[in-house]
């Protein structure tokens, strides 16, 4: 039988990571998949993190199962900072684990497919694996332009695709700092998203998966709150991989909101069985270190203190490279500044992306992606010199 499997890509991303492992060239970047990166290049452990893995050692008791909605405790400590102040929203709003944002997504749309949609709307471009999900759950993707070519978000093309939307429809929506490209909707456009939403009824699946990465923590997800305060039912999947940089443990929560209370029951109860047949139960460790931290008053300010360090940090980068729109015309490289998150793209060619590769030791997706962390002082006149050869000509 496994005779028949046609051999797959590997995933262009998870490839670039050992594309660059093995590149032996001392001062190569790598720009590739989004993990956060300090200026000296390393991806730390937090250490509000480090602390409270340190007290789970030393407190844990059991590592029993817990059950499919995995750490309750760490599901509702995150939701203050998600949802605000009404944290529930009157009591519509109950959450489980994931593993990871991926999980989250994945149980967002299975949950949808189970109510009855047949199709997700879909900026483009995106983070591959949301259409790899949708196909794999069998939600048809049904794509529409996020960003237009200044740089700005498009929309007229997410109002359009929201009013065009069939009943058994549902719209897919990046909460902050959008992937791959850094192109956040403004308040006016939330605003407007949220209005068409609550007009047609059309289903907001909401993926947040760099909360406090773009502007701060309640500024990232203004968007998100302004859908939720008019929309009758949404759902959720948030990811702790960058915020708290838990990466590989796999930490991420999904919610759902209901129109009424007494519906969560029903929904809540799908979502476990579908969490069940998937993974049966998240993995603990992680979210119950984010647990600690967030009912510690000063190791919660310490990951905020760290938090703001990184968006400090990448921010400072991209107004470096902002700065720099001269020295490669063509780019746009301005328009870097107004972005938000890891991401950015830049309108580089095939040909391009593999010159910088081959001639310069850096290293960034097939589609022009970078990774705004990898960058640094010690490394940004070099990129900044290399994307001006390539675009010479
Ligand atoms: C990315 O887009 O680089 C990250 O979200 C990591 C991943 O899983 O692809």
């Amino acid at each position: 039988m496994l005779d028949r499997l046609q051999a797959q890509a590997p995933d262009a991303l998870l490839a670039l990571i050992k594309m660059h492992a093995a590149d032996a060239r001392p001062d190569t970047i790598d720009l590739g998949v989004g993990v956060y990166r300090t200026n000296e290049g390393a991806t730390p452990v937090f250490r509000a993190i480090k602390a409270a893995e340190q007290r789970l050692v030393d407190e844990q008791d059991s590592k029993s199962y817990l059950g499919p909605e995995g750490d309750t405790g760490f599901v509702t400590a995150l939701m203050p900072y998600i949802f605000g102040r009404d944290a529930t929203m009157g009591g519509r709003i109950e959450g489980m684990q994931t593993p990871g944002g991926t999980g989250a997504v994945r149980l967002a749309v299975a949950l949808s497919k189970a109510a009855g949609v047949t199709r997700i709307h879909m900026g483009t471009p995106s983070w591959p694996n949301h259409v790899q999900i949708l196909s794999d759950v069998g939600v048809e993707p049904v794509l529409f332009s996020h960003a237009t070519a200044e740089g700005g978000a498009d929309l007229d093309a997410v109002l359009g695709a929201i009013r065009n939307a069939a009943p058994t429809d549902a719209v897919m929506l990046h909460g902050c700092c959008h992937n791959p490209t850094g192109v956040d909707y403004t308040d006016e456009q939330w605003d407007a998203i949220a209005g068409a939403l609550a007009k047609t009824g059309v289903l907001p699946i909401l993926d947040i998966a760099y909360h406090g990465l773009g502007k701060g923590l309640d500024e990232d997800v203004a968007g998100v709150r302004k859908v939720l305060a008019v929309v009758p039912e949404a759902l959720i999947a948030y990811s702790c991989d960058k915020n708290f940089g838990l990466y590989r443990d796999r930490v991420g929560a999904f919610y759902m909101m209901a129109e009424q209370p007494d519906q969560l029951g029903a929904i809540t109860s799908n979502a476990n069985a579908l969490a069940r047949a998937n993974w049966s139960m998240p993995p603990d460790h992680g979210g119950a270190a984010v647990r600690t931290v967030l009912r510690d008053e000063s190791l919660t300010q310490q990951w905020l203190d760290e938090l703001d360090e990184m968006r400090s940090r990448m921010r400072r980068v991209r107004a470096r490279l902002a700065a720099a729109d001269n020295e490669a015309p063509g780019l746009n490289l301005a328009v870097l500044g107004e972005q938000n998150g890891l991401f950015a793209m830049l309108p580089l060619s095939k040909d391009q992306i593999v010159k910088l590769r081959e001639d310069h030791g850096i290293y960034m997706a097939g589609s022009g992606r970078i990774n705004v962390a990898g960058l640094h002082e010690g490394n940004t006149p070099k990129f900044i010199a290399a994307l001006a050869d390539v675009t010479k000509d």
